[in-house]
């Protein structure tokens, strides 16, 4: 039997990325994004698996839709929680173990924090992880970090805020490790329901240079803040914690909080959104969620290139 593959053949973690594999990655991003045609067929007879055992709209459907762009083949379960045999007790480790003999890369979403790590011990195809629990969410934060740069084209001492559950977003807790790439990023938090950053966010921000201070209120953030990254209280993962609506509200972000910042602070949300971001917002040149989303998709073309050597 084949070797598993080194974690370089994968993605599980944004810290797997530093400013130079970054650079690469956006620039073959940007040439996709203005023209994919001479990407189209360069995926043609691979078969990609994509292995949802969480919900997912964006995720799924953008690896999917970048996979048959670049005219890959998928197989996919849906609902893997429910229709695989994850539902029967196999392990992550059967799981993957299978499905590589049936598929040249895997693409895998899953609500254990260890999910990726478990999935890659056998590995011998690439594989990608779509979400780990709370832990991480890479290639979100990746395309976050493309969308940054592409609005702002640097990210020095980019001032951040992180708002909504700081504590269960996976995104949030992808992203700050990402950023940490670039010097001198000041980060604000802004928790919904006492759901702090972690701690060790925290120091590690501070280890690499960055700094951190949490408010409580929209009126504590400076006006020339470059974005603000909102997100949705993760009702799946919460352990007992209980709050008041006030307590999720307050963190709620409209037309009229929004008139409080310049014309240069642009709004992020991984999505799906409950009502953490009004939509009579949704028409303002600095609601920029949707481009985001849009990003995704050929941040992922990139991805899967890039994994299956094709560039
Ligand atoms: C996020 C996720 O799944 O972590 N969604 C996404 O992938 N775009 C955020 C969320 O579910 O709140």
């Amino acid at each position: 039997m084949k070797k598993p593959l080194p974690l370089s053949a994968h993605i599980i973690s944004s810290e797997q990325y530093d400013a130079k594999k970054l650079k690469r990655l956006f620039l073959l991003t940007k040439r996709i994004k203005e023209s994919d045609k001479k990407y189209r067929q360069l995926l043609k007879g691979k078969i990609v698996a994509t292995l949802f055992f969480e919900p997912s709209t964006r995720t799924r459907l953008s690896f999917e839709a970048a996979a048959l762009r670049l005219g890959a083949n998928l197989i996919s379960t849906e609902n893997a929680a429910a229709n695989s045999s994850g539902i029967k007790g196999e392990t992550i480790e059967d799981t993957i173990a299978t499905v590589q003999n049936y598929a040249d890369l895997i693409i895998m979403r899953h609500s254990d924090d260890e999910a990726a790590e478990k999935a890659i011990r056998l590995a011998r195809v690439p594989f990608i992880s779509a979400g780990s629990g709370k832990k991480e969410h890479p290639t979100q934060a990746l395309l976050d970090l493309f969308t940054i740069l592409d609005k702002k084209e640097h990210l020095d001492k980019l001032k951040i805020a992180l708002v909504g559950d700081l504590k269960y977003g996976r995104t949030i807790h992808s992203l700050v490790k990402l950023i940490l790439n670039f010097k001198g990023i000041n980060f604000y938090a802004f928790p919904a329901c006492k759901l702090n950053l972690p701690k060790e966010y925290i120091t590690e921000i501070k280890k690499r240079g960055g700094t951190y201070q949490e408010v409580t209120s929209w009126k504590e953030l400076p006006r020339n803040l470059d974005f603000i990254y909102q997100t949705r209280v993760q009702k799946e993962r919460l352990c007992g914690e209980i709050f008041t609506q006030e307590e999720e509200t307050k963190c709620y972000l409209n037309k009229k909080v929004m008139a409080q910042f310049g014309q240069d602070t642009f709004v992020l949300h991984p999505l799906p959104r409950n009502g953490e971001i009004s939509s009579d917002f949704d028409q303002d040149k600095r609601a920029i969620y949707f481009e985001q989303a849009a990003n995704g998709m050929y941040l992922r073309m990139a991805l899967l290139l890039q994994l299956l050597g094709k560039i």
